[in-house]
C-alpha cells in the first residue's frame, strides 16, 4: 500500500474544531450546550455587502482573475490600512488570500526552508504550531504566562531574536488571550526589531479593529517606520466584518514577498472568487456601522465575563482589551475532584464542564497553555451570563 507524505504524519486536525465537534454531537443528542468554543464573531454582514455579491453575480465575467487579487479589490484593503495609520504601500505590496490561514500558510511556505526556525510567544494560535510543523520548521516558544498578562518583554523578544530565527509571529490583539500591546510595548519591542535585521516579521494583527476601552490599534511599522522592508502585516474580514466563511485574508509587506504569495496562490487557489472579492470591496469600503456596533456589544460582554472570572476563587484572569477572547488560568482548580471524577488538567477541566454542565470552551493546551481556557464570548446574549453561571457552578463544586 502506498504512504502519505511524511508532512502529513506531522499534520494535524485544529483541537479547536474537536471542542467543538464534541458540543455539536451532544446538541444533536438533546443536551442543553452552550458554547464558548468556536472563535466566530456570530453576526452578519450589512446588508450592502450581499447587494455587491448579488450584482457580481449578475455581472459575472466568469473568468479566472489575477493572483495577487483585483486592482479594486487591492486598493480598497490599501484604503482600509491607511485608516489605521498604515502608509506607504503599494498594490505591489499586497496579496490575497482564502483567508488569513491561507496568507499565514503561503508565508510559511514562502519564508521558511525545512528546519529554520520560526519563533512566537505563547499562548498562540493554534494554527500556527501546525503549519510550522507541516513545513518542518523549527519552533521556538517564549512562554508568556498569566502573571506576564500574556504578554511577551523586550528582553525575551531580544533573547529569542539573538539565536537567529528566519522568523518571528506575532499576534496583536491576541486569539486565545485577547490582550492588546499598548503603544509603548509595541514600540519598546520595535526596538528589539531594529537590531535583528535578518529576522522576518510577520505581525497578524486581524482583530486590529475590535479594541476596547477606547484603545488605538498600533503595529511595528508604524511604531518604527526602518522595519518597512521586514514587516508583513496580515488583515482579514472574518472577524471584524462577520465573514468567516467568506475567507478573504490580505497581507501587505514587502514587495517580494506579496510576490511569492501571489505565485503560490497561482498554484493553488488561482484567485479569490468574483463575487466575494465584491463582497469584500463592499465590506471595506461600505458603511462601517455594523462592525462598530458588534465592538460595542463585544466589549460589554467582556466586561460580564470578567465580572464573573474575577469573582471565581483561584483563577487568574488578565483583562481583555480586544477581540473576543478571555483566557482565565484555571490550574488552581487542578488536582481537585468533581465527584467521583479527578480534575488534573485542562482537558479534564472542559471535558468535565462540558459533560456535566454544558459548557464547551478549549483547552488551553491547544494554545501552548495548558494552565487555562479559551472563553470565546460571542453566543447570542441570553446564553452568556447562564453558560458562565455554571462555570461558576462547575468551579465551587470541585473538591
Ligand atoms: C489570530 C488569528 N489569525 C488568523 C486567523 C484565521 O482567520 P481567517 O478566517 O481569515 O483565516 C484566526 C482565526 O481564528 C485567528 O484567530
Amino acid at each position: 500500500m502506498p504512504q502519505l507524505a511524511r508532512r502529513m504524519g506531522r499534520a494535524k486536525p485544529s483541537a479547536i474544531m474537536q471542542v467543538a465537534d464534541k458540543a455539536k454531537r451532544l446538541k444533536a443528542e438533546g443536551r442543553d450546550i452552550i458554547s464558548f468554543s468556536i472563535g466566530v464573531p456570530n453576526f452578519l454582514p450589512g446588508e450592502h455587502v450581499y447587494a455587491a455579491a448579488r450584482e457580481a453575480l449578475e455581472k459575472d465575467s466568469g473568468q479566472y482573475g489575477s493572483n495577487r487579487g483585483s486592482d479594486a479589490l487591492l486598493d480598497a484593503f490599501l484604503a482600509h490600512i491607511e485608516q489605521i495609520g498604515l502608509t506607504g504601500y503599494g498594490r505591489v505590496n499586497c496579496a490575497t488570500g482564502i483567508g488569513a490561514k491561507h496568507i499565514i500558510y503561503n508565508l510559511a511556505e514562502a519564508l521558511l526552508d525545512e528546519g529554520d526556525t520560526i519563533t512566537f510567544p505563547v499562548p498562540y494560535w493554534t494554527s500556527y504550531l501546525d503549519i510550522a510543523e507541516i513545513v518542518n520548521a523549527k519552533v521556538d516558544l517564549l512562554p508568556c504566562p498569566a502573571s506576564q498578562d500574556y504578554k511577551m518583554t523586550p528582553a525575551q523578544l531580544d533573547a529569542a531574536l539573538a539565536k537567529k530565527p528566519k522568523v518571528f509571529l506575532f499576534n496583536n490583539p491576541s486569539n486565545p488571550t485577547g490582550m492588546v500591546y499598548t503603544k509603548a510595548e509595541v514600540t519598546a519591542l520595535a526596538d528589539v526589531l531594529m537590531k535583528y535585521p535578518d529576522t522576518w516579521i510577520i505581525t497578524d494583527d486581524i482583530y486590529n479593529r475590535m479594541l476596547f476601552d477606547g484603545l488605538e490599534y498600533t503595529n511595528f511599522v508604524m511604531a518604527r517606520p526602518e522595519l518597512h522592508d521586514r514587516v508583513i502585516f496580515i488583515d482579514s474580514l472574518s472577524k471584524t466584518y462577520g465573514m468567516p466563511g467568506w475567507r478573504v485574508g490580505f497581507m501587505a509587506g514587502p514587495e517580494s514577498v506579496a510576490q511569492a504569495v501571489a505565485v503560490l496562490n497561482s498554484n493553488h487557489i488561482t484567485n479569490i472568487p468574483e463575487i466575494v472579492s465584491a463582497a469584500a470591496i463592499a465590506a471595506l469600503c461600505g458603511p462601517q456601522d455594523v462592525p462598530t456596533q458588534k465592538n460595542a456589544e463585544f466589549q460589554a460582554k467582556r466586561d460580564q465575563v470578567m465580572a464573573v472570572m474575577d469573582a471565581i476563587p483561584g483563577i487568574v484572569c488578565p483583562r481583555p482589551q480586544g477581540a473576543f477572547y478571555v483566557f482565565p488560568d484555571i490550574s488552581a482548580y487542578f488536582g481537585k475532584s468533581h465527584g467521583d471524577t479527578l480534575v488534573s488538567n485542562d482537558v479534564d477541566f472542559c471535558n468535565m464542564l462540558l459533560e456535566t454542565k454544558g459548557v464547551a470552551c478549549v483547552p488551553g493546551s491547544a494554545f501552548g497553555e495548558p494552565r487555562a481556557l479559551r472563553i470565546s464570548y460571542t453566543c447570542p446574549t441570553p446564553q452568556l451570563a447562564p453558560g458562565l453561571a455554571r462555570i461558576q457552578e462547575f468551579c465551587a463544586e470541585l473538591k
